[in-house]
């Protein structure tokens, strides 16, 4: 792999809270231009690891780099050259919309005009809003905006889309690929599965202080997913025998919906099963794993953290 291209470059990454050990070993590297995503369940190192690479904790072990620069002795070099979402209680709720880009645009020499910015974030109707008064959505394109506002080569946005409503999230969405379009790099911590899906060229998941995978979204989808399921309504009362049908694992209902777990062909053997019992559902259907299945069954279901 090509480092010249490595936006992000993490090479066995330790962070310990007192004794406590929060990373253990962790390497990944991002490359220029891409959106990287972070999976994990809570309590995974995910916060963490992104806050050792802005230079906002001190990793305890390993090698990190930013923009070729090592956090751990150049963190305002970074900064300068990064973006970073804000979390939503970062903002006083009196301040303008007009007076957070300024200020933003002040503390970073060199930086974009924030008058474009209100521009390009749709946000000039609301130049002079406080910030108490926004909603969720517009919030969110300012926190874009401010993260945005020095022009930065990576952004690192820690669950940007938490919290939101499905409207918001989808403006999110297209406003994280907006970043991409203009050649930013983008690290984005998120809980979404549709969201990784959709978005992230790559991922890392991360899990009880490790790494347990990292390709693209359709790689880890066609490496860990074999199970498929199949879906049916019908109000026949007792569906016993499907349980031993070939390649079936599991048989959920509620009410008249049917969810068949299974592998392989399992929807020819339902079919069949189906028929041979007389029942003939006119919305049988298979639908294939998707990163949920993955994730789940990677990272354990039920665990406590
Ligand atoms: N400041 C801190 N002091 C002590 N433990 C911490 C601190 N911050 C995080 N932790 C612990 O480190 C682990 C990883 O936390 P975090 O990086 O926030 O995980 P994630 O973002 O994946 O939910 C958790 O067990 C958390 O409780
Ligand atoms: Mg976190």
């Amino acid at each position: 792999m090509d480092q010249t291209d490595s936006v992000v470059v993490v090479e066995h990454l330790e962070k310990r809270y007192g004794s406590f050990v929060a990373i253990e070993d962790v390497s990944f590297v991002v490359e220029r231009g891409e959106i990287f995503g972070i999976l994990g369940p809570n309590g995974a190192g995910k916060t963490t690891a992104v806050e050792c690479l802005q230079g906002l904790r001190h990793a305890d072990g390993g090698n990190l780099r930013v923009l070729g620069l090592d956090p751990r002795h150049h963190a305002a070099e970074i900064r300068r050259r990064i973006g970073s979402q804000l979390q939503e209680s970062a903002l006083p709720d009196r301040i303008k919309v007009w007076e957070a880009l300024d200020l933003f645009a002040s503390v970073v020499p060199g930086g974009g005009d924030w008058r474009v910015a209100l521009e390009q974030w749709g946000l000039d109707t609301k130049r002079n809003a406080r910030f108490g008064s926004l909603s969720g959505g517009q919030r969110q394109r300012l926190f874009v905006a401010l993260a945005l506002v020095n022009d930065p080569e990576v952004v690192f946005l820690d669950e940007m889309t938490t919290g939101l409503d499905p409207a918001s999230r989808r403006v999110a969405w297209d406003l994280i690929r907006r970043m991409q379009d203009r050649g930013t790099t983008v690290v984005l911590v998120t809980h979404f599965m549709d969201e990784a899906e959709n978005l992230c060229d790559r991922l890392a998941i991360l899990d009880d202080k490790r790494l347990i995978a990292l390709d693209t979204p359709s790689g880890l989808i066609s490496r860990h997913a074999t199970k498929r399921r199949v879906l049916f309504s019908t109000d026949q009362p007792d569906l016993t025998w499907l349980d031993s049908s070939q390649h079936v694992t599991a048989v959920h209902r509620t009410r008249d919906r049917v969810e068949v777990e299974g592998t392989g062909p399992v929807l020819a053997f339902v079919a069949a099963a189906l028929i041979e019992h007389g029942i003939a559902p006119t919305d049988l259907r298979v639908k294939g794993a998707d990163l949920e299945d993955v994730y789940l069954s990677l990272t354990g279901t039920g665990r406590s953290d």
